[in-house]
């Protein structure tokens, strides 16, 4: 009787989350006020990362820019005070556990208490399994995701004392259906870092604290350069504008949307490809060649682009 209850219950929940996500598509979301807030910005010095300190500025936050090429960052900290905001830059490498507890701690005893946290820095390494070094790898993954997890203990707890804050993680539509592999499977576990998160945060009833998942496609910022899109793909989703992919994501987050894939395209193959799996689960059979093909590139080794030297943060 008791699971009837919970069913019922469940599916009137799941009704209404459907509906209200109908009406939000039309409505005009109301957009938060950020303006005083402490926003940390991780790969400030990139190209997405630059564009969101714009942005963020524009909206009268003070920030804290994170990135491990110190000349990048502080041309961004020089762009950005321009806008009349207060900015602090932090070189850190992102890759070492240690290094982003330390540097957490300075931010909080030289600046205060960050209530906005945005999880921008990645990196590729563009290269087949088995033609990919070790290191490359691994960087990918504690860059892409591990770093996640430390940045998200260094800060959470001062946002869960306020039950305040918003934790904003940039992954991919490349972690919603597979394509490098390096990439996939650390912008795969990004989406799990923050689904779980999110269902953490909810179930402990902290809902001053939102997060946002920003999912977008291949960006024009050379992070993908020589990355072959799909023929019959490329005429009907092109590159992407970093400052569109940048604002869009900016309405997400001021709209505290839970995630946001760019173009909204996008959100067709995730929810066709997650239908197909249903259902070749639901028929316990999933041969090889009934899996779905390489939805957006043809050749992950004809990828040359963004391997860039491992640097001082290998
Ligand atoms: N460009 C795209 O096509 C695209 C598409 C989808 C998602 N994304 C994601 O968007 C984010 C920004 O991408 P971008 O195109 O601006 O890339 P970018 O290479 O221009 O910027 C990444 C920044 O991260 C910094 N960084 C790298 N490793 C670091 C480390 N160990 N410690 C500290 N900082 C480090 C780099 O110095 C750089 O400034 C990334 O997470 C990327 O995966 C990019």
């Amino acid at each position: 009787m008791i699971v009837l209850v919970d069913l019922l219950l469940m599916l009137i929940d799941l009704t209404g989350s459907i509906l209200s996500a109908i009406l939000q598509t039309f409505l005009r979301p109301r957009l938060k006020c950020i303006d005083g807030e402490l926003c940390l910005i991780t790969g400030a010095g990139g190209a997405l990362g630059r564009l969101f300190a714009l942005e963020f500025a524009k909206e009268g936050a003070h920030l804290v820019l994170w990135d491990c090429n110190a000349a990048a960052n502080e041309q961004t900290a020089r762009l950005v005070r321009e806008l009349g905001v207060r900015v602090h830059t932090y070189t850190v490498d992102l890759s070492k556990r240690r290094n982003i507890y330390e540097t957490a701690n300075r931010v909080r005893a030289e600046v205060g208490h960050v209530s906005i946290m945005v999880n921008n820095a990645g990196v590729v390494a563009g290269r087949r399994l088995l033609d990919c070094p070790d290191e490359l790898l691994e960087r990918t993954l504690l860059v892409n995701c591990h770093a996640l997890f430390w940045m998200t203990k260094a800060f959470l707890p001062r946002m869960k004392e306020q039950n305040h804050g918003h934790i904003v993680t940039v992954a991919s539509a490349l972690g919603l259906f597979s394509t490098a592999c390096d990439y996939c499977a650390s912008k795969f576990g990004a989406v799990g870092f923050h689904e779980s998160l999110t269902h953490e945060l909810i179930a402990e009833d902290l809902n001053g604290i939102k997060t946002t998942l920003v999912c977008p496609y291949i960006v024009d910022t050379g992070m993908f350069a020589g990355c072959e899109i799909r023929k019959e793909l490329r005429s009907i989703i092109p590159p992407l504008e970093p400052l569109y992919t940048v604002q869009q994501s900016m309405k997400a987050i001021l709209a505290e949307q839970q995630m946001i894939c760019i173009p909204r395209l996008m959100y067709i193959p995730f929810l066709l490809l997650n239908l197909f799996k249903c259902i070749l689960k639901v028929r316990n059979s999933c041969p090889s060649s009934h899996f779905p093909k390489l939805p957006i590139v043809d050749q992950i080794g004809a990828f040359a682009g963004p391997i860039k030297p491992l640097g001082p943060y290998a």
